[in-house]
């Protein structure tokens, strides 16, 4: 990338595309496709609507993954550029920071009023929260950032895989019904999600509680229509403190503490897990 970034090339250029990229989703931080934009953790309250909600269609149990089973899960559209880190070299010109807002605005050319302008000051209030005890949190927004925040979680040395569930086609129906071609356990224990924040280009929350256990795997889905999804799916194991009355509890006959509670993620949201060495 060259020095003399300007702002007009800002949009106009590529994105990069993340090597390793598979599919991925949250830590202790459980959240609907619908969620994708709000901080609520899992133990939150959830609207009894949410049950209603087709885009809820995300949770399953370990049991589920057998060859062969079918069933209907949504996955959004997403565009390749609000997903897809930028390269370092551009974020890192930009500052991040509330108290850069006007600035940041004049530069979008975004009106203090704006969907737009909300959004970056949430998503701003967001990445500078403090942690509560036993949590290490932050915002991303490059693939080395995002590898240097996991290594916190993981070890300074660890050599980390960020993975992704691939992005469907813009025809593919939000929700269908999908065939499990194929699923393998990537990684158990420290596995740090992160989720897609609105932003004017792609940053991600990514928040990790000390001591909890996760699992991921990928799973080859077909679906209806033919389109392969190559996607993340990720385990909260320790569901004992989260409230009964989630969402994901109703939708899947379980209790807290009772059972894994697993989502698939979309292609907004990344985990960040160690490769064995
Ligand atoms: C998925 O398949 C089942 C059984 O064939 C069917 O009843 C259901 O309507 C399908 N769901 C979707 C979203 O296509």
């Amino acid at each position: 990338m060259g020095n003399e970034f300007v702002s007009c090339s800002f949009l106009l250029l590529l994105f990069v595309t993340l090597a390793p990229v598979v599919i991925s989703n949250g830590v202790d931080v459980l959240r609907l496709p619908s969620m994708d934009h709000s901080s609520s953790h899992i133990g939150s309250a959830v609207s009894t609507d949410a049950i209603k909600d087709p885009t809820a269609k995300v949770f399953a149990l370990i049991k589920d993954l057998v060859v062969g089973k079918r069933m209907a899960i949504a996955f959004p559209y997403k565009e390749p550029t609000s997903v897809k880190f930028y390269p370092k070299e551009m974020t890192q010109r930009i500052p991040f920071s509330s108290s850069a807002v006007p600035e940041l605005l004049r530069f979008f050319s975004f009106s203090p009023d704006s969907k737009q302008a909300l959004g970056m000051r949430q998503t701003l209030a967001l990445c500078e929260q403090e942690p509560r005890e036993g949590e290490i949190r932050g915002c991303v927004t490059s693939v080395e950032s995002m590898v240097d925040f996991a290594r916190h979680v993981l070890g300074s040395d660890a050599e980390v895989e960020i993975l992704r569930s691939s992005l469907v086609s813009k025809t593919t129906p939000l929700i269908q019904n999908y065939t499990v071609l194929d699923f393998k356990e990537i990684a158990t224990g420290n596995i740090v999600p992160c989720h897609n924040q609105p932003y004017p280009y792609p940053v991600y929350h990514c928040h990790y509680q000390l001591g909890i256990d996760n699992k991921v795997f990928k799973v080859l889905l077909r679906g209806d229509d033919g389109e392969l999804v190559d996607s993340v799916f990720f385990c909260h194991m320790d569901t004992s403190k989260l409230t009964d009355d989630h969402v994901a509890f109703r939708l899947l006959g379980v209790k807290p503490g009772e059972s894994e509670v697993c989502h698939f993620f979309t292609a907004y949201d990344l985990a960040a897990v160690p490769i064995p060495k």
